[in-house]
């Protein structure tokens, strides 16, 4: 394997109601980050995953993968951003691709990981899954009223993993000003371009409580 997986894991899961750190969750008794990094590990390009995890959950994350797959762990940050920074920075030297992957995005397939991968060794420098809008998009202004409609043909649903040449991540977090909610924000930010392969929709982001449910039933039926 030549690729490097990044897996911010550190965020509270505020949306998703009281409880543990998101990516401690449980999904089908297991927590999230496991069945993301499981996920990973089956991957044949990846060969080396790098955990931002809760400051305060370094020893029980370190505990819950060791027997999932080989995985280096450091405390995340405040920020998402400043999470895959910490992960960035603990990379050995030897892969030349880097992927950041949403421990949230727990149902993500491996085949999704060779993709992003796969175009991104094929020479893109920055590759984003991503999916069509299927709903009608409105602007909206103050007290909810509508500005206007938004021609949905040209909007994306951005997941990850996104994949990067890593001179080209580690560029783009060294000049990083405001956090952003990607990477490939702060990559379009340094003019680079981003290209887009097909997602899938067993990436989603498991966010709200209704996610959750929906990933226990795409587990249950075999996904
Ligand atoms: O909050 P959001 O859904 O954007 O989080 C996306 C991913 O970033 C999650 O896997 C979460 O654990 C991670 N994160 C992090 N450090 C933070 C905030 C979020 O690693 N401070």
């Amino acid at each position: 394997g030549d690729v490097a997986v990044l897996v911010p894991a550190a965020g509270a899961g505020v949306r998703l109601g009281p409880g543990r750190p998101k990516a401690l969750r449980l999904l089908a008794g297991e927590p999230l980050l496991v069945h993301a990094v499981r996920r990973l590990a089956a991957a044949p390009s990846v060969r080396t995953i790098v955990v931002a995890a809760p400051l305060a959950e370094l020893d029980a994350v370190r505990d819950l993968l060791a027997p999932v797959a080989p995985v280096t762990v450091v405390p995340g940050g405040a920020e998402r951003q400043a999470s895959v920074a910490a992960a960035l920075a603990a990379v050995p030297p030897g892969p030349e691709i880097v992927l950041v992957h949403d421990a949230a995005r727990a149902l993500t397939p491996p085949e999704l990981v060779e993709a992003v991968a796969a175009a991104v060794r094929a020479g893109r420098p920055a590759v984003i899954p991503v999916l069509p809008v299927v709903d009608t998009i409105k602007e909206v202004g103050a007290e909810e009223t509508v500005l206007g409609t938004v021609d949905r043909s040209v909007l994306r649903i951005v997941q990850t993993p996104q994949g990067f040449r890593r001179s080209v991540l580690a560029a783009a977090h060294a000049a990083a000003g405001d956090a952003l909610t990607d990477d490939a924000g702060l990559v379009e930010k340094q003019g680079v371009p981003v290209s887009c392969v097909p997602g899938s929709e067993y990436a989603l982001k498991i966010t709200r409580p209704f996610d959750l449910a929906l990933a226990e039933h795409l587990l249950a039926a075999g996904g």
